[in-house]
């Protein structure tokens, strides 16, 4: 028998979300097993952190880790749009091994993880015929998986049916022990082919039972319309939470009418929706000259409807995107702005967005800060000095967390 009470104790913090006093946190083989004011007991370890924010984890619904760390290889992209980006990495994923896939992908993560983020959602690119990018992240959510959880998207990145060899790529990608089915129906190359791969998605979602992430109209096109596509699918097939459509930047150039009709359907779906406000305010209204549009979905309109609405980051370095350190509130903060999200119950779900909507999205069970839950959490410098807007400090300040716990240990960051 142990003389401590706890593995770890945390003195004096404040929870997300809370106004009471001060409480303390006891965690005990991994788990939180007591939350009071001035716990009893000692801790093996005890951390005093007074008056800070404790928070649970930040979540990456979605980034790319395959490409990540690759900006400028084997070139710049000079016109800064989704296109170029997606050739210069098809020029650099011919040279790609497990080695330097595994390699990238595991720094990034220990990036992010410095940033508080536990939980990460990452597309593999199933486009190349040896599926080495997908073998490297399946080997990387083993290897990391003690001290962060990683989701792995089977990401056909040209399109399922734009070769004849790629359907049956991402078939043997789900078999390889993909976690979630991906796609990209407006770059098929026609929009009946977009149509029928939502189809196949859904279909092999349901033969495997996987969950459904689409990258899905990430263009400035008003005509680009698979959301609906996949509403429509989630509707008859009762997938609901499981199915998430990614960035639906496209939704930020359709008439008002539609918009209005596809939300009606949306919140009849259930469907998770995410937008990469860092990666589509730099991406989209490239095509554009004056008006030029921001081209992020409508985050706050669908938010208001009650939908499940995530960030994520997309890109950190890449052909798309040089820039970006894996931190969500780099993303939460930006979020706000070309969202317009500046009230505070607005910027408060835009830190929900990279938190709690997040884990929804990934389909987390194991996730918060409460007793009996798995002890993963932030322990972030923000005081409450505003009447307890403790997320818009957090927000305003970006700051790096003081201490990350994972899954009952404190992580060296
Ligand atoms: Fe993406």
């Amino acid at each position: 028998m142990s003389q401590f009470a706890y593995d770890l104790v945390l003195r004096g913090g404040k929870l997300l979300g809370e106004n009471q006093d001060a409480i303390d946190i006891g965690i005990r083989d991994k788990k939180i097993i007591a939350i009071a004011s001035q716990l009893e007991g000692a801790g093996n370890i005890e951390l005093a952190v007074s008056g800070k924010l404790i928070s649970p984890p930040f979540v990456e619904s979605h980034v790319h880790l395959d490409s990540a760390l690759t900006a400028g290889e084997p070139r710049w992209n000079e016109s800064g749009t989704l296109f170029e980006g997606i050739q210069i990495w098809g020029e650099r994923k011919q040279g790609i091994t497990l080695a330097d896939v595994k390699q990238r992908a595991i720094e990034t993560l220990k990036q992010q993880a410095s940033y508080g983020v536990l939980f990460v959602r990452t597309h593999a690119d199933v486009s190349e015929p040896n599926l080495i990018a997908l073998q490297a992240l399946l080997e990387v959510r083993e290897k990391v998986k003690d001290w962060i959880t990683v989701q792995v998207v089977a990401f056909p990145q040209d399109g399922i049916y734009s070769q004849p060899e790629n359907e049956a790529l991402l078939v043997k990608a789900v078999e390889m022990g993909a976690d979630v089915v991906g796609g990209i129906p407006h770059y098929e190359l026609t929009r009946e082919d977009g149509v029928r791969s939502v189809q196949r998605i859904f279909e092999l979602a349901q033969q495997y039972d996987r969950l459904i992430d689409i990258h899905c109209d990430e263009i400035d096109d008003d005509q680009s319309r698979f959301l609906e596509v996949v509403a429509a699918c989630a509707i008859r097939t009762g997938m609901g939470s499981k199915v998430t459509a990614s960035h639906t930047t496209a939704f930020a150039s359709y008439n008002n009418a539609y918009a209005l009709k596809l939300i009606g359907f949306l919140q009849r779906a259930k469907i998770n929706l995410i937008a990469n406000p860092l990666i589509n305010i730099t991406l989209q209204g490239r095509t554009d000259s004056y008006p030029k549009r921001r081209g992020v979905t409508r985050v706050k309109e669908l938010w208001q409807a009650g939908l499940n609405v995530s960030f994520g980051h997309d890109c950190i370095q890449d052909p798309w995107y040089s820039l970006g350190t894996g931190n969500m509130l780099d993303v939460a903060h930006m979020g706000v702005h070309v969202c317009q999200m500046t009230g505070t119950s607005e910027i408060d779900a835009c830190y929900d967005m990279v938190t709690r909507n997040g884990a929804k999205t990934l389909n987390l069970v194991d996730y918060g800060v409460e007793v009996g839950k798995t002890a993963s959490l932030v322990v972030l410098d923000v005081r409450d000095t505003y009447g307890g807007k403790q997320r818009y400090n957090a927000i305003r300040l970006r700051s790096r967390p003081l201490y990350v716990i994972s899954q009952g240990v404190r992580l060296e960051i």
